[in-house]
């Protein structure tokens, strides 16, 4: 996991990095927060503090009781210079908000205070979310600004469009979601070990009509898949995600299929299997659809319907069936009751994966719409348990768990 400076500047935005800073900490990232001191008048440095569990500096002349250390590390001697030593320990610097203010300092290398400072003297990824007010954005000033920052290597992400903080206003200029900042912020961590790796996942779980506003669907987020996504784009893979039903969000670098049915999900699987090296195949698809659907909705006057069910083809056992030598395929399987490792181990064996990650959704907070996971690692000669956790960090230890496997895409 990495260790994040955060940088927040004075606008309205400031009370959505606390939730980016909650969400980082929750997905086991070592966070601290500096902060401009208009962002005082927005939130206090208490919050930041209480959350992350690291003192909060203001100014570049205080100093700093963790030495420009992250939580849990070992405090150096000597006391270093605080703009200089955290953005030197950080892996990515995120300000976030960034206001037109700030953005106008760090074009200009300015350096008046903490924040801009710390850009100035940054040698890590350093990632802006700019918020502000639409005509602020769409200022030339500011334009030119946001241009000069790209063009020095600095990632200015997209504000969003939608609703204003100054009444009544609404267009381009509210911060980037939290959620969506922390999937940017994965893909910013700094490993490579999945570089050159041509990664797909399917994710969240297919809706099958029995007529056209009915369906028969499953309880799968999408979370797990997102996360797995997540994670191999941050460690360099080149990612695309077939999502079915699912709207969590993914980093910008990884493609996106949207897909509504067991149906749709196998034809875009079929195309886009020939093009990767590992598949994830965290979906859950249906394993039964009703027989016809209806074309019209079923009028409830009519009584009560009797829908028929086929069983629907495998998808996975498919692709694993016809695939290359050097592609590797790794299931997902959810059980519930009975014996879930014996079960496991027969799908691994009669669907010819190379692995199958197992998931007990008997077990209470785990799994299907939660934000943590404990799963089994199940290959032909092992089955190990993986640390329970926040999904991101469960996708992260799948992943050190196929490298280990040591099948095709890791051998180049
Ligand atoms: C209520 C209020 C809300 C503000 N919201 C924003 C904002 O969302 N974005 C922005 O760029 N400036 C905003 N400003 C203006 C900044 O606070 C101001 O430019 C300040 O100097 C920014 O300082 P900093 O960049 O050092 O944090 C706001 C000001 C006020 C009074």
């Amino acid at each position: 996991m990495a260790k994040v400076l955060v940088g927040v500047s004075g606008g309205v935005a400031a009370y959505k990095a606390v939730e980016f800073v909650r969400l980082a900490v929750l997905a086991g990232h070592s966070v601290r927060v500096i902060q401009t001191p208009a962002s005082l008048r927005f939130v206090g440095r208490a919050t930041f503090s209480a959350i992350t569990g690291a003192p909060v500096l203001v100014s570049e002349f205080e100093s700093d009781p963790s030495r420009g250390c992250w939580p849990g590390e070992e405090l150096p001697e000597h006391a270093p210079i605080s703009h200089l030593a955290l953005v030197e320990n950080a892996d990515v610097f995120v300000v976030a908000p960034a206001t037109a203010n700030l953005i106008s300092r760090v074009a200009a290398g300015s350096s008046d205070e903490l924040v801009s400072a710390a850009v100035l003297a940054a040698n890590c990824r350093v990632l802006v979310a700019p918020a502000m007010n639409n005509r602020m954005w769409e200022n030339p000033a500011t334009v030119a600004n946001v241009a000069t920052l790209r063009e020095r290597g600095i990632t200015v992400l997209e504000p969003g469009e939608g609703q204003l903080a100054s009444h009544g206003e609404a267009g381009k200029g509210r911060l980037i979601e939290p959620r969506e900042l922390l999937a940017e912020l994965d893909s910013a961590g700094g490993r490579s070990d999945f570089r050159g790796v041509r990664v797909l996942v399917t994710a969240g779980g297919t809706r099958e009509a029995i007529d056209p506003v009915r369906f028969i669907g499953n309880r799968s987020s999408g979370r797990m898949g997102a996360a797995l996504a997540n994670a191999a784009a941050s460690r360099g893979a080149e990612v695309t995600i077939i999502c079915a039903n699912s709207s969590i969000p993914t980093s910008s670098d990884v493609k996106v299929i949207n897909v509504v049915s067991a149906a749709e999900l196998g034809d875009a699987c079929d195309q886009q299997f020939p093009n990767c090296d590992l598949l994830l195949m965290a979906a859950a698809v249906a394993d039964f659809i009703p027989t016809a659907a209806a074309d019209q909705k079923i009028k409830k006057s009519e009584g009560v319907p009797t829908i028929g069910l086929t069983a629907s083809p495998d998808i996975l056992a498919g692709l694993a069936g016809e695939r290359r030598a050097d592609q590797t395929v790794i299931g997902f399987a959810a059980e519930h009751g009975g014996d879930p490792l014996a079960n496991a181990r027969t799908k691994l064996k009669s669907k010819q994966l190379d692995a199958l990650v197992l998931n007990d959704v008997s077990v209470a907070d785990i799994g299907f719409e939660s934000e943590e996971n404990l799963v089994t690692f199940i290959s032909a000669d092992q089955e190990l348990e993986l640390a329970r956790g926040p999904k991101l960090d469960v996708a992260h230890s799948i992943l050190d768990q196929i490298k280990i496997l040591g099948t095709n895409p890791q051998k180049g």
